[in-house]
């Protein structure tokens, strides 16, 4: 390719990371994606084979033994595994969420002590900020750390955290100074083993069930003082500069559910005859896919396009608009997932409704993507403060 024509569309290389994703997930994920759903259970064989090849992980960097996949790379692993099981693409996303704190703002002992093990397959990372009553309003929290010598004492209940009591390792966002609001809140590491952490029951959700949503339940946890990341009173910022990068990885999530129920939707429809003939041969069917390949493609390349922000802001350029795109892309493409599994089901009609197809899973699955990491309503007023700033 000439140097002069700017590069926007994902590499060769990027192309040969989806190829084999998709042969992985196809021949060992989506066999298990059904029972995972209906029986509630994490995905072990999913963990197994992303680890096995490498893929549990791609953003950590090559300086701490990961594979230093770029973020365009990181959200093609995520979409393909959402493809066939949204439960199971939670593993990569879950664990970019958890370590792009301790990327962004950790001390390199912290970097080097609690990534080389995410990166080796040996522990998961996940992120706790929100609470009972703090969800939107993430700054309300009230989990307290509390300095106590060379140790910070930490009580609280973090809630809804994706693959708690799986993961290892937990990035706890945590109220250091009352009085400063916004700007008292700290981040921590804590540890699964970290006497006084327990978990609440599993959350029972609507969809991605295989993937387990509990409280972390912090009841006078004693970490030692250099388990906080970065400076103290920089925690909440942290937090939104994560979710800048990782809103991203969230649009992939959708657009892989999305995709996956388009594809069963395509095959469908050319098997399925009524009235003498397959029902792809009505317009009215076509349109409907036309709309969904549409709009789908649509919400890929602005993920890709964030994506492509994301890693340069990684790489320390500064990026003014990455808040709004990745708030953007995240919006869309959930809400566009929404549509087209709802639409997929429609497709296959009252078949589409049953639990012997993989539609309504997807379109279960596919709704939590319009929820977490942000409602699209937090989306929208992210979006509108960027414009009107
Ligand atoms: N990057 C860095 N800093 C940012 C920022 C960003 N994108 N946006 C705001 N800030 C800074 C502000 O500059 C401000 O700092 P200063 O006072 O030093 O200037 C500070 O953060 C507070 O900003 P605001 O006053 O704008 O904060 P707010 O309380 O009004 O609202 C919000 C912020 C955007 C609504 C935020 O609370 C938010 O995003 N809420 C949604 C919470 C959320 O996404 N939760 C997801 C949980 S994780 C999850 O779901 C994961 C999972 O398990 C899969």
């Amino acid at each position: 390719m000439s140097p002069d024509i700017p590069t926007y569309a994902p590499s060769d290389e990027h192309e040969m990371l989806r190829a084999t994703v998709r042969e992985l997930a196809e021949a060992k994920i989506a066999p298990y994606a059904a029972q995972v759903d209906e029986e509630s259970r994490f995905p072990q064989e999913a963990l197994d084979a992303l680890v096995q090849n490498d893929l549990h992980a791609v953003h950590i960097p090559e300086a701490y033994g990961g594979a230093g996949a770029d973020a365009l790379a990181t959200v093609i692993v995520i979409e393909e595994v959402a493809r066939v099981c949204a439960s199971s693409s939670l593993i990569p996303a879950v664990n970019k969420l958890g370590t792009v704190p301790v990327l962004l703002a950790g001390s390199e002992e912290l970097k080097k002590k609690y990534l080389t093990p995410v990166a080796r397959g040996e522990a998961m990372f996940s992120y706790a900020l929100s609470e009972p009553e703090a969800g939107s309003d993430a700054a309300s929290m009230k989990t307290r750390a509390v300095r106590d010598g060379d140790h910070w004492v930490l009580n609280g209940t973090k809630m809804w955290i994706t693959n708690a009591g799986v993961s290892q390792y937990y990035t706890v966002m945590a109220v250091t100074d009352p009085s400063a609001g916004a700007r008292g809140i700290s981040a921590f590491v804590v540890e699964k083993d970290d006497e006084g952490v327990s978990f609440g029951a599993k959350e029972r959700k609507l969809g991605i069930k295989g993937s387990p949503t509990r409280q972390v339940i912090l009841d006078n946890v004693r970490i030692p003082a250099d388990r906080i990341i970065g400076a103290e009173g920089t925690g909440f910022k942290t937090a939104l500069t994560t979710l800048d990068h990782t809103r991203i990885t969230i649009a992939a999530q959708a657009i892989g559910i999305a995709q996956g129920a388009l594809d069963f939707a395509l095959g469908y429809v050319k098997e399925r005859k009524q009235f003498g003939k397959a029902i792809a041969e009505f317009q009215g069917v076509q349109f409907m896919l036309a709309d969904m390949a549409m709009r789908l493609e649509g919400a890929r390349q602005l993920t890709y396009h964030a994506a492509i922000k994301s890693e340069r802001a990684m790489n320390g350029e500064s990026v003014p608009d990455l808040t709004f795109v990745s708030s953007a892309c995240k919006c869309l493409a959930s809400d566009v997932a929404m549509d087209i599994t709802t639409d997929a089901v429609q497709l296959l009609g009252g078949y589409g409704y049953t639990r012997e197809f993989p539609v309504e899973r997807m379109m279960r699955d596919a709704k939590i993507t319009q929820i977490y990491e942000g409602t699209n309503q937090i989306q929208r007023m992210v979006m509108a403060r960027q414009l009107l700033k």
